[in-house]
């Protein structure tokens, strides 16, 4: 199968690695990052244009950009890992559509178009037969969609509680385990490479609620954005709040929580008992679902990571793979 990549940040290089790594029957096409592309139909050498990218900082072809390799390479599959743009989804929207207007199958680790465009899209997918992937949108490694989609298909879902934000859990865990102070946890999360380029998108709820419209759109077959969700975020939290909760054998975490049959989606702190699924430590996150027939089940994983977002895409490719395979 031969795929398309768009984004040469920490998520593209990731995936470009562990492809080089693996023998995976994918072969690469095409790649651009934010300045040149490279465009080969036999496949370009992935080793080469990771040094290049190390080296040099872009790939080489400077008169070619993303959208020629949307238009121009002989795909199947676009990868879409550009930066999220949670106000207007562009210009990955612009990607997506133009991928799939050609017949194209679309895999994307970006939050922006999924959370505000997700049912378009899907649409859009529908009416030219290929499919759109975006498992690397929500939790990083966790496979959160593939269990909704397969694991528990038939299951309804009653609610669903998380840890979204790798970067909210990893301050709060800092400033409960060593007394940092907010700015200096938010500090070394930053230096950690977990918060977004605007990390008041993390620390204010957004970036969770965002990954909470994306499963609600999931879940629930219809469209909520952001403007549904009641969110409060962390930034506003004490070192004194956080040892209060510890004198009660309790912690603090950010949750995302939805109840579909009471129309709840928020996102807040909450003061939770310190053995309780969801405490988890550092930038892990965790999901439990309350499902009819399976129960309860919890999913704890690594929310964030260049091999571990890597991980989601390729989970979603070798299902378009196997689709492939079978006929479809
Ligand atoms: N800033 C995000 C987080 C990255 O901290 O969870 C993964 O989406």
């Amino acid at each position: 199968m031969k795929i398309a990549i768009l984004g040469l940040g920490a998520v593209g290089r990731g995936l470009l690695e562990v492809i080089d790594e693996k023998q995976l029957d994918l072969v690469v096409t095409g790649v651009a990052d934010s300045k040149s592309a490279i465009i080969d139909r036999d496949g370009i050498r992935i080793a080469e244009v990771l040094e290049a990218k190390q080296r040099w900082g872009s790939l080489g072809d400077k008169t070619l950009g993303a959208m020629e390799v949307v238009t121009r390479a002989e795909y199947d599959v676009l990868v879409e890992v550009t930066p999220t743009n949670a106000q207007t989804a562009e210009p990955a929207l612009s990607y997506m559509k133009s991928a799939i207007l050609l017949g194209k199958h679309v895999v994307t680790s970006n939050k922006g178009p999924i959370a505000r465009d997700f049912r378009k899209l899907h649409e859009l997918a529908v009416a030219h037969n290929v499919q759109i992937h975006y498992e690397a949108t929500v939790a990083g490694a966790i496979p959160i969609m593939h269990t909704l989609r397969h694991g528990l298909a038939g299951n309804e879902i009653l609610a669903l509680y998380g840890v979204l934000n790798g970067t909210c859990n990893y301050i709060l865990t800092r400033m409960a385990a060593e007394g940092l102070t907010y700015d200096q946890a938010l500090l070394e999360a930053r230096e950690m490479g977990y918060a977004e380029a605007d990390p008041t998108y993390d620390v204010k709820g957004i970036d969770a609620a965002i990954k909470l419209v994306i499963l609600a759109n999931t879940i629930w077959k219809k469209q909520v954005t952001l403007d549904d969700v009641d969110i409060t975020g962390i930034d506003l939290l004490t070192t004194d709040a956080l040892r209060l909760a510890e004198d009660q054998d309790c912690t603090i975490r950010l949750i995302a929580e939805m109840v579909p049959k009471k129309d709840l989606l928020r996102v807040s702190p909450r003061i939770i008992e310190k053995t309780h699924p969801l405490v988890v430590d550092g930038s892990l996150n965790a999901i439990t679902l309350e499902t009819d027939l399976a129960g309860e089940v919890t999913l704890i994983g690594k929310g964030a990571g260049s091999r571990e977002t890597a991980s989601a895409i390729l989970g979603d490719l070798l299902a378009i793979r196997d689709s492939y395979a079978r006929g479809h």
